[in-house]
């Protein structure tokens, strides 16, 4: 009977007379946390900003006149123009800022066309081109800026090459190049021996400018997967700049130029 009475006590104790022997100092009451009226604006929910995103000035929208039958884009300068099989350039339309970007070129001739971008996209092009030189990743410039005449010519000698049916999936009819808005380039790597090839894709100089080309404004125009929406095969090596905005909702949804225009909303 004393036994069982000492065990109850011990139990019954334990929790105040241990507790007490180990006291801590009682913690004082935490600050009263007083919200500072604050001038700042508030920061935008993830929501607010995705909103934000997938809004687009009229400006940057194609405006179309119909002639001939063909969709003619009548504001190229737009570094948004969404130039495909459906929509055209101006046969006579030639960019009036283009400059020589300063990164390595697959070629020594100077002051040729193709050696062109819009002011703003060579500068763009620069700073993705010393990012991957940081990087270890050695990218060499192919071709950049064409004109009309030059797109005729060079399709014209891939329907001899390929015939039609393939030349149509590779290379642009005149007026249906990106590369005569000075807003495209095709790049390449020392590792797929400077060539434009699909398996640039591949390596590791390919991976990294699909990866990191929306942080300078560019987009991989012509994406695997997507060959059905851009009806022109993958090229992992055909960068179009677009700006930052548009090219990080690309990026980001892993869509094409032609799909960003359906989701975003006119303002
Ligand atoms: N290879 C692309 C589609 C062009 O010719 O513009
Ligand atoms: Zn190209």
């Amino acid at each position: 009977m004393k036994k069982w009475l000492c065990c109850f006590v011990i139990i019954i104790g334990g929790c105040q007379s241990f507790g007490s022997l180990e006291q801590e100092p009682k913690p004082s009451k935490p600050p009263v946390q007083v919200e500072e009226p604050s001038s700042e604006t508030p920061v935008p929910s993830s929501e607010t900003k995705e909103q934000e995103e997938l809004v687009l000035e009229e400006r940057f929208w194609n405006q179309i006149e119909v002639q001939n039958g063909v969709n003619v884009i009548m504001n190229p300068d737009n570094v948004l123009a969404l130039v495909n099989k459906e929509q055209q350039l101006p046969a006579d339309y030639k960019p009036t800022d283009l400059v020589i970007p300063n990164v390595p070129f697959t070629f020594k001739e100077t002051n040729i066309e193709k050696r062109h971008m819009r002011s703003e996209a060579a500068k763009a092009l620069e700073a993705l081109f010393t990012a991957a030189k940081q990087q270890q990743i050695e990218l060499y410039a192919v071709s950049g800026y064409r004109s009309y005449e030059r797109q005729q010519q060079l399709f014209a000698s891939e329907v001899q090459r390929l015939g039609e049916e393939k030349a149509v999936v590779a290379v642009a009819m005149p007026g249906k190049s990106e590369h005569q808005t000075g807003l495209a380039i095709d790049i390449t790597s020392p590792s797929v021996q400077y060539t434009i090839t699909p398996t640039f894709g591949d390596t590791r100089e390919g991976k990294w400018v699909a990866q990191h080309a929306h942080e300078f404004g560019f987009i991989i125009r012509y994406p695997k997967g997507k060959e059905h929406i851009t009806k022109y095969q993958y090229e992992p090596w055909h960068l179009r700049y677009v700006g930052k905005k548009a090219a990080k909702v690309i990026y980001e949804k892993q869509i094409t130029l032609e799909e960003y225009f359906q989701i975003v909303k006119k303002i």
